[in-house]
């Protein structure tokens, strides 16, 4: 990485989107970030594969409710650039696109804003989620979206990192409160269903000194989509089996959506899913 950082970067403490970026195969990552994350990856290689897994996911799912219509977009806990990123898909759809790229991470803000906002119609935000005041009456939020219409609200791989007293679950419904009917919410969540990876995963962050929530249950994560209406997770919309699943088989072509990773042996993954407020 570009050895220019801006002030308030601490270079000994890995940062959850460093980190990410580095599972991705980015290169905006610090010795401190590599070092953390093999740690993660000597017991849990499948980590490279869920990252990927649920980038894609991502991509899914912006393409899919950049079709039905919705041109706002606001990415809460956004990440560094990468290669398709939320305004990159949506703009596909053609239509006047704007989104609001939020995250706490002031190496995020630097390539954020310069790689995220190359055109009209983006903007980025450094903001901590849980200020959901401070973030809608920013004047990025205030120029771009238009909170009258329906805005696609996108918490992808973020909650895991807010602790339990931080109530990450609030901060979901007092975002979509201020959304009007047919907004979507477009999530994911880190969760396992063994309590010995879930405990390990969690200590290993907090033992980084890296903010960090935990790992949560599926039963769990899945508190997010309360009230709200998921899609089918079928990529021809069917009307059949589960639509909150692993990420890596939303709407995926050549996959059924399943709820866990078929392989018993793998029990980290996302569990994620695209909603409509009623
Ligand atoms: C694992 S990355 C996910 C990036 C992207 N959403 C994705 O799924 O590809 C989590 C991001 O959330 C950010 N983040 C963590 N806690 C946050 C908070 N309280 N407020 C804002 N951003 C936060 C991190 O800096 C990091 O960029």
């Amino acid at each position: 990485m570009n050895e220019r950082f801006p002030p308030g970067v601490d270079m000994r403490t890995p940062s959850v989107a460093r980190m990410y970026d580095y599972f991705l195969g980015g290169k905006d990552n610090f010795a401190v970030d590599r070092e953390s994350a093999g740690v993660l990856l000597e017991r849990i290689p499948e980590i490279i594969t869920l990252s990927l897994g649920n980038r894609a996911f991502l991509t899914r799912a912006v393409d899919h409710v950049a079709q039905q219509g919705v041109v706002q977009y606001l990415d809460l806990g956004a990440g560094l650039p990468t290669v398709e990123n939320t305004h990159n898909v949506a703009q596909r759809a053609g239509r006047d696109v704007r989104v609001v790229y939020v995250d706490n991470d002031p190496v995020v803000l630097v390539h954020g804003r310069a790689l995220l906002t190359d055109r009209v119609g983006t903007a980025f935000v450094l903001s901590d989620i849980r200020d959901v005041d401070g973030i809608l009456a920013s004047a990025e939020v205030r120029a771009l979206i238009d909170l009258d219409l329906p805005v696609c609200l996108m918490l992808v791989s973020i909650l895991h990192c807010l602790p339990d007293s931080d109530r990450p679950f609030d901060v979901v419904r007092e975002t979509l409160e201020r959304l009007p009917s047919g907004s979507y919410l477009i999530y994911s969540h880190l969760v396992s269903d063994d309590s010995g990876t879930a405990t390990w995963l969690t200590e290993q962050m907090q033992g980084f000194g890296t903010p960090w929530g935990r790992v949560r249950s599926p039963r769990e994560a899945a508190a997010a989509f309360d009230g709200l209406v998921p899609v089918s997770a079928w990529p021809d919309g069917r009307e059949e089996g589960p639509r909150v699943v692993d990420c890596a088989s939303w709407r995926h072509p050549d996959r059924s959506p399943v709820e866990r990773p078929t392989d018993e042996k793998t029990t980290l993954w996302e569990l994620s899913g695209v909603a409509v407020k009623p």
